[in-house]
């Protein structure tokens, strides 16, 4: 058995359609959505994603102011930048590019962004937010896997959903959205760790698995339930190599799988936008 492959790329494009429908209304009442970019450091690829974030902004009509500090920058210029987005009014969503220089302190920075410009959906509020199921911005890595699912027809409801890895901005949010009763949602959600020795017993009976440890080939084909979804979301990176979490023989083994490249990424940019324009209409409602 080859398992069918569940690409980002088409569950990407499906919900960047739906933000450009969106945001050509914002227009049609004379609101611009902006996103504001924040670089700090010259590291080759934040600087490459973040092209690509203006790029892709561009194209759905937004504006996209960008601000680039040096590699030395303290603390306090960032949250200068950070404050000034805050405050400007034509500014609806502000992203600041993770990994940021090892001197600077980016949860502080999180926490000095507005939770409702935060269109990474990682502020605390936004987290407790989640954890309540208050409205707000969503994860985007998280949101973008109930997407996949979502778009694929993969039932979710009322299955056995297991989760290998709790990390704060993959595991742990995605249990949180996982379980919440909704009829893309509403699974039973096990969440297990370097805490859990046999994580591998629950693994082998997940009707769906979703790989959230960053530790390449963690996942073989014997940790998979005959027939499974299997979701590589976990990945390291050695140089430009991209190293899943999930062995390639696990495709033998499951009936749908995200491919090795091409998975959840593309839907995690996707729903950085879904979060844009949703801040922009709330701000101007
Ligand atoms: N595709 C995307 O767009 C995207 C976006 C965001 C993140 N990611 C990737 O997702 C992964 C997780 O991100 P994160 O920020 O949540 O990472 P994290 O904070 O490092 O969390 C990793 C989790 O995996 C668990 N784990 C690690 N090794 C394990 C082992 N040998 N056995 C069992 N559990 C193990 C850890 O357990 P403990 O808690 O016990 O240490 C931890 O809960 C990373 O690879 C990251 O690159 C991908």
């Amino acid at each position: 058995m080859s398992a069918r492959l569940l690409p980002g790329g088409p569950v990407a494009a499906s919900v960047l359609a739906d933000v450009a429908r969106r945001a050509d209304a914002l227009r049609a009442r004379g609101v611009r959505p902006g996103l504001a970019t924040v670089l700090v450091g010259d590291d080759e690829a934040s600087a490459g994603y973040i092209r690509i974030k203006q790029k892709q902004a561009a194209d759905l009509g937004f504006d996209s102011p960008h601000r680039h500090l040096p590699a030395d920058a303290g603390q306090d210029d960032l949250l200068e930048v950070i404050t000034g987005f805050n405050a400007d009014e034509s500014v609806h969503g502000v992203l600041v590019q993770y990994p940021i220089p090892g001197h600077l302190d980016y949860d502080a920075a999180l926490q000095a962004l507005d939770p409702d410009k935060d269109v990474d959906g990682m502020h605390p509020v936004n987290m407790g937010r989640l954890a309540v199921g208050l409205p707000g911005p969503l994860p985007c890595t998280p949101a973008g896997i109930e997407a996949l699912l979502a778009h694929y027809e993969i039932p979710v409801a009322g299955r056995e959903v297991v989760i290998l890895g709790r990390g704060a901005t993959l595991g742990r949010p995605l249990a949180m959205l996982l379980a919440q009763k909704r009829p893309t949602a509403n699974a039973a959600v096990t969440v297990v760790h370097t805490g859990v020795g046999d994580w591998e017993r629950y693994t082998r009976r997940a009707e769906i698995l979703i790989a959230a440890a960053g530790v390449p080939g963690i996942v073989r084909p014997e940790h998979v339930r005959p027939g499974a979804v299997v979701i590589g979301a976990g990945v390291r990176y050695a140089g430009r190599r991209l190293l899943p979490d999930v062995d390639e023989a696990c495709e033998q083994v499951a009936s749908a799988i995200t491919p090795r490249v091409g998975g959840v990424g593309p839907t995690t940019v996707a729903m950085l936008f879904r979060n844009a324009v949703a801040a922009a209409e709330r701000a101007t409602r």
